[in-house]
């Protein structure tokens, strides 16, 4: 257990300086090693350091979506990076989110719940219906059941994502029940995502085609080790990180719907349309957030897709770890392996990933916007001219890896059964 917690720290710390790769190797003293906030180091600590520490310790506490912000460093990462400034354009948008967006959320009443889709455990009939649903994910293949335990993990770490949620400077829940419409939003797109690991959930338990334990020590290990999406405490980054992956989670579930049918388990591609539908609701609202904010500042929002884009989207359940696929086989991470699996199966691919990029420069009409400053000019012509050079990318991976051999993947959770990715 000890050594499982020492490779999530080690990982998660690689993430975060993944995340800030661009940063130099800086003196211990100009930066406080315990991680806790440091802003510029102050005079009597720079006495010893050369101009070249501290130019160098200028570009690592910069915010390439926000240049003119004065962030903090948290444990490597540039953290808290709004302007006032923008920060009163967020706060401004209240009547906004609850005239336009707000109707994105389903009120409670109109909401599907886990048990519409599963067998009713007080019915008399609920062995012969968990009988139908075994019956029915038999003929499910491995690989198309560890792309949707890797979906059902992803979903189980919503802790995570309300806490993420909850660090972004003037949007986040202060008292947890805050009456405002930034919290309210946080609480109720919670609850509605709840529900799509629940069912997830219960359906996999019930089918009998998956180790469980192993799932949910997986589920455990992700809470406890987060994520590192790199939106530095900014809505901005934010909104921008949700527009693209509620869209991504949407076009995963989707596609895990239409292969359950294809495998013959029409309920579950039912149910997995119903959750991909309700992220459907949820990359409407981001995006439409999105879309004011480049209204109401254009260049802002520029260069906040640039950098989110630079850093690329990493997906919300990259730190998943069962506690033994690393020691096994290539090394590869879980996740790693996950992600091999879903673009197999088609689920989720490379070219998924481009298409949504696409997708929101013509849903803001990106190339129209009219940006003022030399940054804001210098991010919109790399956003529009990024799905092409990530195509080129992508056509010669796929051919290298056309040319490689399938290689044998183990999973625990389905038993150790070998798939071929
Ligand atoms: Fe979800
Ligand atoms: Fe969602």
């Amino acid at each position: 257990m000890r050594a499982s917690r020492a490779t999530r720290a080690t990982r998660c710390g690689a993430a975060a300086e993944g995340a800030n790769s661009f940063q130099p190797k800086l003196k211990g003293s100009l930066v406080n090693p315990s991680g806790a906030r440091s802003r510029l180091a102050k005079p009597n600590a720079l006495e010893s350091a050369t101009k070249a520490d501290i130019e160098a310790l200028e570009r690592a506490v910069r915010s390439e979506a926000a240049p003119d912000a004065s962030p903090v460093l948290i444990c490597g990462q540039v953290c808290h990076s709004l302007t006032k400034e923008r920060e009163e354009i967020i706060l401004s948008m209240e009547d906004f989110m609850q005239d336009k967006v707000y109707k994105y959320l389903k009120p409670t009443e109109k909401c599907w719940q886990a048990s519409d889709y599963l067998p009713d455990p007080a019915a008399e009939d609920f062995i012969p219906r968990v009988q139908e649903l075994r019956e029915r994910t038999l003929a499910l293949p491995d690989d198309y059941l560890v792309v949707l335990v890797g979906d059902m993990v992803t979903e189980e770490a919503l802790p995570t994502y309300m806490s993420m949620l909850n660090t972004i400077d003037a949007t986040k829940d202060e008292t947890g029940s805050d009456d405002t419409v930034w919290g309210k939003w946080t609480r109720e797109w919670t609850a509605e995502e709840n529900r799509h690991g629940d069912l997830l959930n219960k359906y996999l338990y019930l089918s009998g085609r998956v180790d469980m334990r192993q799932i949910e020590v997986t589920i455990q290990n992700l809470i406890g080790s987060g994520m590192c999406p790199k939106t530095e405490n900014n809505p901005y980054l934010g909104f921008m990180y949700t527009s693209f992956q509620e869209r991504a989670t949407k076009v995963s579930h989707g596609n895990t719907g239409r292969n359950a049918v294809k495998h013959g388990d029409a309920a579950l591609g039912e149910i997995c349309a119903q959750i991909a539908s309700d992220e459907a609701r949820h990359e409407k609202a981001y995006q439409l957030i999105c879309e004011e904010l480049f209204r109401k500042d254009p260049d802002g929002m520029m260069m906040a897709f640039a950098d989110m884009m630079k850093k690329q989207i990493v997906m919300p359940a990259h730190l998943m770890d069962d506690g033994i696929h690393t020691t096994r086989g290539s090394g590869n991470s879980i996740f790693e392996d996950f992600e091999k699996v879903a673009a197999a199966t088609e689920t989720y691919t490379t070219a998924d990933y481009v298409d949504i990029i696409e997708y929101l420069l013509k849903r803001w009409k990106v190339e129209t916007i009219k940006c003022t400053s030399e940054d804001g000019q210098r991010a919109q012509d790399y956003v529009c001219k990024l799905p092409n050079r990530l195509r080129k990318l992508m056509e010669r991976a796929e051919k290298r890896m056309k040319k490689g051999n399938k290689t044998e993947v183990q999973f625990s959770w389905v038993y150790d059964r070998p798939i071929f990715v």
